[in-house]
């Protein structure tokens, strides 16, 4: 589907409403779009590609079907046990903080939707610059906190605050709340982050837009204020410097 367009929106947006239910459909197809946001910087076919924070390996799964060598490493050995997601069988257990990978490993480095989860983004950052080699790709994507999605489960109601927000959800569903601010969700925004990434000497910024949007989706980070809002999802596109 072609990449921005109220179509293709369209077709995530409906697809992760049906996310509890379905998420063999949701995420096969996010991760087909994904691969298709990374192929249109570099081809897929013969790369080593790291997901970092990968999940069950909806992602890593489409890549190797692109014919990359796809790696995927998730500290949650329990979402690895799901295999219902039909995910690699040779994940690695492990941080993002610490990849047991050696300097340049990957030609791609990929994570989706996990920046918000981690406390230090910048050192989780580092490290994936880390594992890519000089020229490499870096395709990092996350929601931050004041996206109207920022709140996860208790979204929309985090702009009224956190604790207030997820109280109400657990009221309201008689479940506990899978995410707790500060302990695996953190707040974090597109503004700062992009200050950020623009002060390192490990990377380039390719391109920075929302992931999602379908006009503009570059112009949408480019306004202050606006951007915390409208941007939804930032997706980072980054080249490792030489
Ligand atoms: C919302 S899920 C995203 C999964 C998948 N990447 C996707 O886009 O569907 C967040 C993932 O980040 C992982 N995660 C949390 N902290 C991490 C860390 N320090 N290093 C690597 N992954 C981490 C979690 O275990 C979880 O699988």
């Amino acid at each position: 589907m072609k990449d921005p367009s109220f179509r293709r929106s369209l077709a995530l947006f409906r697809a992760f409403l049906r996310e509890p239910e379905d998420p063999e459909t949701v995420y096969t197809l996010l991760a087909r779009d994904a691969a298709d946001q990374v192929e249109r910087h570099v081809p897929l076919e013969g790369k080593v590609v790291v997901d970092v924070g990968g999940g069950p390996g909806y992602f890593t799964r489409e890549f190797r079907r692109r014919g990359a060598q796809g790696y995927l490493f998730e500290p949650d050995a329990g979402v690895l046990g799901d295999r219902s997601a039909r995910g690699p069988r040779d994940a690695v257990v492990a941080d993002g903080y610490l990849l047991p990978l050696a300097d340049g490993a990957a030609d791609v480095t990929f994570s989706s939707n996990v920046l918000e989860h981690v406390e230090d983004p910048h050192t989780f950052l580092s490290e994936m610059a880390r594992i890519t080699r000089p020229g490499g790709l870096i395709y990092v994507s996350f929601t931050n906190w004041y996206s109207p999605w920022g709140g996860h489960e208790w979204a929309p109601w985090h702009y009224l605050g956190a604790e207030r927000a997820r109280a109400r959800y657990e009221r309201r569903t008689g479940r506990p709340a899978k995410h707790r601010l500060g302990e695996n969700l953190f707040r974090i925004g597109v503004g700062p982050t992009l200050r950020h990434v623009r002060g390192r000497t490990d990377v380039d910024i390719v391109s920075a837009r929302s992931r999602y949007w379908p006009v503009l989706p570059e112009l949408v980070t480019r306004v202050p204020g606006v951007r915390e809002f409208a941007t939804w999802n930032l997706l980072l596109i980054l080249r490792r410097c030489s």
